[in-house]
């Protein structure tokens, strides 16, 4: 049986009395993540990863379709299917009148568990939070807001733990603690669905990924598997000017750095005669293994014009 189970999930957002037509934000997704896997699920601003994690957490219901959790439906069977859940949410919300403890206690209260603070103790050991137990949630930063967050999802010691975002806003040191932390419940058997922008944190953690975009899925593939079917290289360098449009089409721009995915030594050879013929100079010329932001980036451009060319044809 899935540790999470997604069958033909959509969902149309009721339009406002502003004016606002209906909105199909997920249309008819479907996957499985087993049990004890670490599985991404990636995709652009509103492509729907919230949507689809509140319908999983029963905070928002599917238009259409079945979510079960070990095969709990999340609306037939709410109670157990969210008892087996830890949802880090991505928005901030938090009741300012309790102190750290006292919100952990609550929280494990809510699913019924006594005498839990050895483990809450483990878990702000663990989340650097151990010097804040006493701190009111008011008095903290937003990135220990976080962490707090974290902690009170797992206080159950769910076996299914979702994490919406978790490193947005967190600075370096806790992303790391965060991340062996979560990898060493994974290891324990945990489920984890993560969704993150840094895309070299999903590629480094994630076994399984899913990409989707405007609410389809249109990529879901072991990571390995996803690097793997990319271009294999990534040609970088530094430019003076703008990029002949031929090349800016598929090249990836930040700034003066301009970075092109290659095949092989004839594609870079054609990108590099490509750009001295447009009289541009070149500088600082690299040649680097395709990562996973690279085939997010082609996964999302092909998505957008199918006979996108991958290549330089011209
Ligand atoms: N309550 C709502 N009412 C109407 N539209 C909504 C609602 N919640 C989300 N949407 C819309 O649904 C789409 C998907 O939003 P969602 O929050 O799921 O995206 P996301 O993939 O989580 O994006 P991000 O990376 O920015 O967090 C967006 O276009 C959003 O505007
Ligand atoms: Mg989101």
């Amino acid at each position: 049986m899935p540790a999470i189970s997604f069958q033909s999930v959509s969902k149309t957002y009721a339009g406002s009395k502003g004016g606002n037509s209906p909105f199909r934000a997920l249309d008819d997704v479907s996957f499985d993540i087993a049990e004890g896997e670490f599985f991404g699920l990636l995709g652009p601003n509103g492509a729907g990863k919230t949507s689809l994690i509140s319908i999983l957490a029963g905070l928002s219901r599917a238009s259409s379709g079945r979510v079960a959790v070990h095969g709990h439906d999340v609306q037939g069977d709410f109670a157990e299917a969210r008892r087996k859940l830890g949802v880090v949410p991505q928005e901030l919300v938090f009741d300012p009148f309790f102190n750290v403890r006292e919100a952990l206690r609550i929280q494990s209260g809510y699913f019924g568990v006594r005498n839990n603070d050895a483990w809450i103790d483990e878990l702000l050991e663990s989340l650097g939070l151990a010097d804040k137990a006493q701190s009111n949630m008011r008095q903290l930063s937003g990135g220990m807001k976080r962490r707090v967050l974290v902690a009170q999802a797992l206080v159950h010691r769910p076996p299914v733990i979702v994490l919406d975002e978790p490193t947005a806003g967190v600075d370096v040191e806790l992303r790391q603690t965060l991340w062996q932390f979560i990898a060493r419940l994974n290891k324990q058997g945990h489920t984890v669905l993560l969704t993150t922008h840094y895309l070299e944190e999903a590629e480094a953690l994630c076994t399984r990924i899913g990409m989707l975009k405007q609410g389809r899925m249109v990529a879901l593939a072991e990571t390995s598997e996803l690097l793997r079917s990319a271009s294999s290289n990534v040609l970088r360098f530094k430019v003076d000017r703008e990029l002949p449009p031929a090349l800016a089409l598929t090249a990836r721009v930040t700034g003066r750095i301009v970075q092109l995915p290659a095949q092989g030594a004839l594609e870079i050879e054609q990108y590099l005669a490509a750009v001295r013929q447009a009289g541009l100079t070149v500088e600082d010329v690299e040649i680097r293994k395709a990562d996973l932001e690279d085939v997010f980036l082609q996964v999302m451009a092909a998505e957008r014009n199918p006979t996108a060319p991958m290549a330089l044809t011209a």
